[in-house]
Formats: C-alpha cells, structure tokens, sequence
C-alpha cells in the first residue's frame, strides 16, 4: 500500500514512488488528478485550475483561483534577452529543440532557484514556468516562420492567450474563436499529468539531485520529445498522412504486425494501460464537437483515423496485446483543427505536461526522505580478469 514497487522484469520498470497526485487504473482505463476524474475536469475546468489541484491537493476556491491566475498572468513575459536565443537557432529547428534550449537557459536568468528548499522560491519558479512556456513555445513558432513575436496580453484567458501569441499578427486585429479556446483548454487538461512517465520519472531524477526546477523542466522536455513518448501526436499524423486512403490500411497493419519490421502504430498502445486510454475518448469527443462545429465533420483524416481504429480494434494481434487507441491518436487531429502546426503539437504537450512536471517534483522535493536517485542494474559483463598490455594483445 505504500506504492513502492522492487525492481519488476516483467515490467522492465525501476523501483517507483510513493505520490497522492495522479491515480491510473490501467484494466479500467480510469485517470483521476487528486481523485478527481479527468472526464469531469475537462469539461467544467480551465487548464491554471486544474494546475492548482495538482499543485495544492485541492480544487481552489473563487477567490484563490483569481490570486493564483494573477500570479501567474504576471510572470507572462520573458526576459527581452531572452529573444536573442531563438536568432541563434538555425530556421528549420524544430521547437522542441529550442524549447528545451531556452528553458534549460532560463536557469541563467533566476540564480536564486537553486535553492530548492526555500518554499518562496519554489513557488515563484513555478509560477515563472507555468506562465512563461506557452510564451517560449509560440516564440518558437514564430521564429520558425520569421514573424514578430507576440507579446502576452494579461487580459486573455490562458488558452487564449496562447493562441494570441501563435497566430496574431501586429498588421491585423485578431479574432478568438472561443471553440478553439475551448478544445484547447480541455487538451491541456488532459494532458497535464500522467503519473510515473518517461518525463516525469526523468523530472524526479534530475530533481533528486537538487538541480534547479528549470533544469529539471528542460530534462523533462527533452524525454517527452521522444516518438515513443510526446513525440507520438505527431507521428500520429505523419503516419495518417503516409497512410493516405483506406484501402492501403491493411497494409500498414500488416507492417506493424510484422515482428522483423521496427514500425508500430503510431497512437497504439501504452505502458499502462491495457485498455482504452480515457483521454482518448475525452480527445475523441473534442474531435466531434471541433470538427462539427467547424463544418469539418467530414476531414478525411478524421474518417481514416476511425477506419485505421477500427481495423485495430478488430484484429486478434492487437487484441492479445491489448492494443487501444492512446492519448496521442486523436490529439493530432484536434490541433490539426486548431490550425496548430504538426510540429507544434509535442510542444504543446510540453506546455500542458508543465503543471503535473511542477507537482510532481515539488512533492518529491517537499518529501522528507526524498533521497538522490540510483536505480541499481543487473550487471552482465565479464567477471574479474587481468589487464593484457597492448604488446600482448591479437
Ligand atoms: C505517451 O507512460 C505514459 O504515461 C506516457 C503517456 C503520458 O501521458 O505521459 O501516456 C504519453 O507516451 C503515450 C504513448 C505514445 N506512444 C505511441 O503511441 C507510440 C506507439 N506505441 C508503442 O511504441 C508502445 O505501445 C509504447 C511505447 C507506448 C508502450 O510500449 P510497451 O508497453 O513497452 O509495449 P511493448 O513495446 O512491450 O509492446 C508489447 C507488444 C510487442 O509485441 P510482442 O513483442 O509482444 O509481439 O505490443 C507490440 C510490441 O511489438 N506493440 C505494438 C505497438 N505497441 C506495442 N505493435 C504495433 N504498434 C504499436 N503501437
């Protein structure tokens, strides 16, 4: 009962943590944030909201969400010098490269956050990193297509805002379309914390060691961007986009089927779960409400991201494995509808992944006997032998 889990082959996972954030049930597929569902929370809850429950436990009250979302609004923009850094990207990087660059650097910027355990500094670069990535990541973006960044509006809802500083341009006003704000809201939401993933196990290690909470978010962009991980949304849509029609389905579930051919499926399986992701169904519905809103109902992609799902679905292979839909496979599409560029998409995830990242390290940190990281190994090399001078060696 105390969530500590040995060394498990079956598993191939390390030794785990004890945490009161996030709860999976992998068979069920059922994910609550602080035993809330994420159902409920996507629906009725704004993205800073659902980041307060990570952080404190609690759902805020009216008047500590307004004091939390004023802090955080305030912490919105990034050091002017901070913009040098993106002339120095070549044009074509991709932005979780210069995401993970610039706030590994920010660590440059706030010496003071090294002190891990002074509660007010901890709390300020939390609210320095939950209000500054959504402004480094449409940075990013903006530099990739060689227009003016945007500056935050501390006027704008968060979601809002985000879209503001990607798609505003000085020349013209800009419009907000609500429904966008709306199925952007719910996708961060969903994505925010996923208990002991890739990125976050990776936030915990680097933390253990007492590093600053900026280099610990850098590590854990870095370990997101992996296909196998964050990067899996937008190769998602690539491998739809290669697919192209339905008739060359059945060849690409044959490839994946194939135990000598490296490819999978993209948006399949998980860990975790071994049965239908939950927030693949929340994702889902977002899709529907989107697409229909928007008059897209019928966008080819969509149509082949169901047929692609249910031929899986169907097959005894990925029956066996329990092989279902992830949180990934619809995620694309909707930012697809959100005119957000595919290589956006994992940032994105970045940005929304930053409130449980900041939870999660902030409890490990605040854990009295926390103690530095150090998984052990099964060792399988030589046993002791003597040293052959080069002379002597064939
Ligand atoms: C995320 O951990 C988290 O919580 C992550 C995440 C989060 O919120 O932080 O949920 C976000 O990363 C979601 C996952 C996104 N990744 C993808 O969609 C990439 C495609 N999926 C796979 O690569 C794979 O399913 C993983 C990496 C997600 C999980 O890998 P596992 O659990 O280690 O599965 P496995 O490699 O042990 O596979 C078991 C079997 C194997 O076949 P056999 O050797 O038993 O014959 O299932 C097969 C695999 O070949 N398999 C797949 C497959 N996933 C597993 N075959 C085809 N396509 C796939 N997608």
């Amino acid at each position: 009962d105390t969530g500590l889990v040995a060394f498990d082959p079956s598993f191939g996972s390390t030794a785990s943590c004890r945490s009161s954030i996030t709860y999976i049930d992998g068979d069920a597929g059922v994910l609550l944030y602080r035993g809330y569902p994420i159902e409920a929370l996507a629906e009725r809850s704004t993205y800073l909201e659902v980041a307060y429950l990570l952080l404190f436990g609690e759902l805020p009250s009216a008047a500590q969400l307004r004091t939390f979302v004023h802090d955080i609004t305030y912490h919105t923009m990034v050091h002017e010098q901070i913009s040098r850094f993106y002339g120095a990207f070549p044009k074509d990087s991709h932005p979780m490269a210069v995401l993970l660059g610039v706030v590994g650097a920010l660590s440059a910027f706030y010496p003071d956050s090294t002190d891990v355990f002074d509660e007010d500094q901890r709390l300020i670069s939390v609210y320095r990193l939950l209000a500054k990535m959504p402004t480094i990541a449409a940075m990013a973006h903006k530099n990739s297509i060689g227009q003016p960044f945007v500056y935050p509006l501390n006027r704008l809802e968060y979601s809002e805002n985000f879209l503001h500083m990607m798609f505003s341009v000085p020349a013209e006003p800009y419009e907000m379309n609500p429904v966008f704000a709306k199925a952007l809201n719910a996708l961060l939401i969903i994505q925010a914390d996923h208990e002991q993933n890739a990125s976050t196990s990776t936030v915990r290690t680097v933390g253990s060691s007492r590093a600053n909470p900026f280099a610990c978010i850098a590590a854990g962009i870095a370990s997101l961007w992996g296909p196998l991980h964050g990067g899996a949304n937008e190769a998602v849509l690539t491998m739809l986009q290669e697919i192209g029609t339905r008739e060359r389905i059945p060849e690409f579930i044959a490839k994946a089927k194939d135990r000598n051919d490296p490819f999978r499926l993209m948006g399949f399986g998980h860990r975790v779960y071994r049965s239908y992701d939950p927030r693949a169904k929340v994702m889902q519905k977002i899709c529907d409400e989107l697409l229909s809103e928007l008059g897209d109902g019928d966008d080819p992609l969509l149509a082949l991201a169901r047929d692609l799902e249910k031929s899986v679905l169907a097959d005894d292979y990925f029956a066996e494995r329990k092989l279902y839909p992830n949180v990934d496979y619809y995620s694309g599409i909707v930012m697809r509808a959100l005119n957000i560029p595919t290589a956006m998409f994992t940032p994105i995830f970045a940005v929304a992944r930053t409130a449980g990242w900041l939870a999660q390290w902030t409890e490990m940190i605040q854990d009295p006997e926390q103690r530095i990281s150090r998984p052990r190994q099964l060792y399988t090399g030589p046993l002791r032998r003597d040293y052959v001078p080069l002379d002597q060696r064939p």
